[in-house]
């Protein structure tokens, strides 16, 4: 078969940002963060309070480091130290299945596979004192650095039990069930406050800090009430979805939340693929794609009349495999447009009327780092958005800074204890 041009010209066209569109979301997600900062209930963004603000670069110790809330859940035990140096000890890293995320799943059944993994971590020694900092990437209120509780799952989890939960009354439960009661958790941040913590502590001039990966979100340093607040920025409403969006909205877990989530993240990009695909194909095919096969569409052409044989068992002409990488590569730069006009957004906001200052956008997440097109759409939002101020702001990977915050913050909460 050979697809439509027409259809194919239109499907392109419903996922294009164009520099209007994107000077009006920047604009949006400032008027969200100032009525947010006024605590207005028609912003869409949570602006939750992290109670921790810029590490010093001077915490030393040596803290187990607990990331959970994307694929893989990792505990680490990290050194700290101090003048931004670090060393990661050990590492243990296990996937998250249907096991421990979905509504078959319960609290117990998950903690008590994250202690495991703790157990696992600190080679089952039961009499050291060990002081953990959790990364827990998911929306969650907290009064103190330590008794977040979880708001909503995102991402498609829905492990039952733990909404409502303060998740670390949960981790501690599940540790003493196991005789660990040397291990003490002290605090939990978002995995978006992890990665500023964690560049911050490396480099100066940072003080935006975001996750581009299975789930998307951003937190910064509000000077006004001198702590990071976390956006959850997914969360984002003021955008205008095309007809696939509504679609993947209506068969998630969670309709009519996290929209610019949906738009961009790892977690949804495959999926609004295969919603174009039925589409193309006109009928309801089974199957989903993924994120990686987004981005081997991208870089290898020539493969993807193979791909969509073996995924979906059908032909398609010559011609169709460059439609289809059009389609993937439409999907892929809208996303880096829409969360780069976030980024400038708060970038307004926090600047005001004075000039823009030289800073880092610490950023970690496996879309950032690895897929294609994305870097450059940034770059290319960055100054269709800034102009010649665009210089003055860089984006800088920060892998594994999920980590290295959580050692980070269970510093500072010990030394405040
Ligand atoms: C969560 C955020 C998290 C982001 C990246 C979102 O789904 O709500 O809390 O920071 O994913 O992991």
């Amino acid at each position: 078969m050979s697809f439509d041009k027409e259809l194919i010209q239109n499907i392109i066209e419903e996922f294009k940002v164009d520099n209007e569109n994107l000077q009006e979301i920047a604009a949006n997600f400032r008027q969200d963060l100032q009525l947010g900062l006024k605590q207005s209930e028609s912003t869409s963004l949570k602006m939750l309070k992290s109670y921790v603000s810029l590490p010093s670069g001077k915490e030393i110790g040596e803290y187990l480091a607990l990331d959970f809330g994307g694929t893989n859940v990792r505990v680490s035990k990290i050194k700290l130290k101090g003048n931004g140096q670090f060393e990661v000890v050990k590492k243990i890293a296990k996937p998250l299945t249907s096991e421990h995320i979905s509504s078959k799943a319960n609290a117990n059944d998950l903690f008590n596979f994250i202690a495991e993994l703790i157990d696992e971590a600190i080679d089952f020694d039961h009499s050291t004192k060990f002081y953990l900092g959790h990364t827990f990437s998911f929306p969650s209120s907290q009064t103190n650095l330590y008794n977040a509780k979880l708001i909503v799952w995102t991402k498609e989890f829905t492990t039952a039990g733990v909404e409502g939960k303060v998740v670390n009354d949960l981790l501690k439960e599940a540790l003493n069930h196991k005789g660990i009661t040397n291990v003490e958790p002290v605090s939990v941040i978002n995995d978006t406050v992890a990665v500023l913590l964690s560049t911050s502590y490396q480099h100066t001039d940072t003080f935006i800090g975001s996750i581009y990966a299975t789930g998307h979100n951003t937190c910064y340093l509000e000077p006004s009430v001198g702590m990071i607040l976390n956006l959850e920025s997914g969360g984002f409403m003021k955008l205008t979805p095309n007809r696939f969006d509504l679609e993947l909205d209506s068969k998630s877990e969670k309709p009519n939340e996290q929209r610019l989530e949906k738009m961009v993240s790892g977690r949804y990009m495959g999926e609004l693929f295969s919603i174009v695909m039925n589409e193309l194909f006109n009928e309801k095919l089974n199957c989903k794609f993924t994120s990686i096969d987004l981005s081997n569409i991208i870089e290898h052409e020539e493969q993807v009349k193979n791909l969509i044989e073996s995924k979906l068992n059908k032909q398609i002409g010559e011609e169709d495999s460059k439609a289809i990488k059009d389609i993937v590569s439409a999907i892929v730069i809208r996303s880096a447009r829409l969360v780069t006009a976030t980024y400038v957004g708060l970038i307004w906001q926090i600047t005001g009327s004075k000039e823009i200052v030289n800073q880092h956008i610490a950023i970690d997440g496996s879309v950032y780092e690895k897929m294609p097109l994305v870097k450059e759409s940034i770059n290319q939002a960055f100054n269709e958005l800034l102009d010649e101020d665009a210089i003055k702001v860089d984006t800088l990977l920060d892998n594994g800074g999920s980590g290295l915050g959580a050692a980070i913050s269970a510093a500072i909460a010990s030394a405040t204890n």
